[in-house]
């Protein structure tokens, strides 16, 4: 791979350069008016595949946004590599608490990236993760050492639970068909630390409403003697908690998986500093369930999160008003062996047995997934903590993520094949919040390693 690190070494400047266009493109699935921007989102990349050298590169419909595809197949013979990513960015709200514009992407230095690092949305979520293999692939190419046959499958609707895309890996098997696929869409511990995510969790997602009265109402004349949704609402959510910070909605461990010897060993490696952590958010305390790390319990236990609740009045100054609605978005991580659609039914039962006669419930379910292991006896994954050893010059932990990314399990199930988790992203890249960032040393160690797994992938 001599020849195409010193392609590498010789475009750095102009791979950022093209990555920056990228980032000024506001891909935002989830919202409606960004649509023509996602839209062009696709086409971008499409672009940059075919000047990175791939062949048949297309924008596929779907039924929701595209899947860009494009390959280079030099030799049925040898092994495929699926690279999977994705386009789309979530919201960039609250929009004022960024240093500067979420989608005018500047380099600013940082006390952990003293080399600098890029700010905006979807920087490392996941546009320059993906970028990193669009120019990994390039340099191999150019260099003539791309040692095996590659397909890329770059989707738009990641961040809002890939609805479209079970159909279009059902509908395209033998198009997608490959032999490991290998996504760069997570973190390691630090750059001084390199790790493999070597699992996912999975996600029931829920809304609920609690309505009482039929309009909002005057909270001297009224409150007190009728129902207060946002009261009511309040009281349900506390439930689904103990003291002891367990979930209470009934059977919901059943399927949980505990560890295996093995898996407890691998996570006994990890490093963890819990004033560091603390401070690193700003926190006076942690918590949750009793009796687990806060390891376990970002990665191999299950949660229950209100990620938003509202009903009301919220503007400014006080209105005296006994709301008539309350609504709330929950979402559960789930782990081996949970199952989302049983979680999500166990939810539906439950949540409504707490409220009082006086309010009706809604539940409202969407998207979920299930959680994903890779085994670190896989091909996969040594080929991945070879070349992240070689390249950062330290042993490659194998470390369980907390997030999801759904279509992970589905590839295993619908394509036969695992997934290697290979990213090169930071917590402190605070992706999904305000001043998203990547570091240009994340950046240019992600395009520096992927040649490296390539090469011990087909050799292994
Ligand atoms: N890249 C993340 C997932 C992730 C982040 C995994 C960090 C491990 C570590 C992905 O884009 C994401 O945000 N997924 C969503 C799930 C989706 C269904 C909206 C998530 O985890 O909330
Ligand atoms: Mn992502
Ligand atoms: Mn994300």
């Amino acid at each position: 791979m001599d020849e195409t690190q010193r392609f590498i070494d010789q475009n750095k400047d102009r791979f950022l350069n093209e990555l920056i266009e990228l980032l000024k493109i506001p891909s935002v699935s989830a919202d409606p008016a960004y649509n023509q921007d996602v839209l062009n989102t696709a086409e971008k990349v499409a672009e940059y595949l075919k000047a990175a050298g791939a062949d048949n590169v297309e924008v596929c419909e779907t039924k929701g946004y595209p899947v860009v595809y494009g390959e280079k197949l030099i030799n049925p013979n040898l092994p495929t590599i699926l690279v999977y990513g994705h386009y789309d960015v979530q919201p960039p709200d609250p929009i004022d608490l960024w240093e500067s514009g979420p989608f005018e992407p500047v380099i600013k230095k940082t006390e952990i990236h003293p080399e600098g690092a890029i700010f905006a949305r979807g920087s490392a979520d996941d546009k320059g993760q993906v970028y990193m293999h669009v120019k990994a692939f390039e340099a191999m190419n150019h260099a003539g050492e791309l040692p095996c046959n590659v397909k890329f499958m770059i989707e738009g609707e990641e961040e809002i639970g890939s609805a479209s895309l079970g159909d279009f890996v059902r509908e395209n098997k033998e198009k997608l068909k490959n032999d490991i696929i290998l996504i760069s869409d997570t973190e390691i511990i630090s750059n001084d630390q390199p790790s493999i995510s070597v699992g996912l969790r999975g996600l029931s997602y829920v809304e609920v409403e609690v309505k009482g009265a039929d309009l909002d109402m005057h909270s001297g004349v009224y409150g007190g003697a009728v129902p207060n949704p946002l009261n009511v609402l309040s009281r349900m959510i506390a439930k689904l908690h103990d003291d002891d910070g367990r979930i209470t909605i009934p059977g919901f461990y059943d399927d949980v998986q505990n560890l295996s010897p093995e898996d407890k060993a691998d996570m006994d490696k990890i490093p963890f500093d819990l004033e560091a952590y603390k401070k690193s958010i700003g926190i006076a305390d942690i918590q949750g369930e009793k009796g687990y790390s806060t390891i376990e319990r970002t990665s191999v236990r299950p949660t229950l999160d209100v990620n938003g609740m509202w009903g009301g009045y919220i503007g400014k100054g006080a209105k005296t008003v006994i709301p008539s609605h309350a609504y709330a978005k929950i979402s559960m991580r789930l782990v081996p062996d949970q199952d989302p659609d049983k979680i999500m039914k166990l939810f539906v039962d439950y949540f409504p047995t707490l409220a009082p006669t006086s309010v009706e419930v809604k539940v409202i379910p969407h998207h979920g997934g299930h959680a994903y292991v890779l085994p670190t006896s896989d091909k996969g994954f040594q080929a991945a903590k070879k070349a992240m050893t070689k390249t950062f010059g330290k042993e490659a932990l194998a470390a369980r993520g907390g997030g999801s990314i759904p279509i992970v399990a589905l590839f295993e199930k619908e394509l036969g094949s695992k997934s290697v988790l290979m990213g090169f992203g930071l917590n402190s890249d605070v992706i999904h919040s305000p001043n998203e960032n990547f570091g240009l040393f994340n950046f240019y160690k992600g395009i520096e390693t992927i040649p490296y797994f390539y090469k011990y992938y087909v050799e292994g």
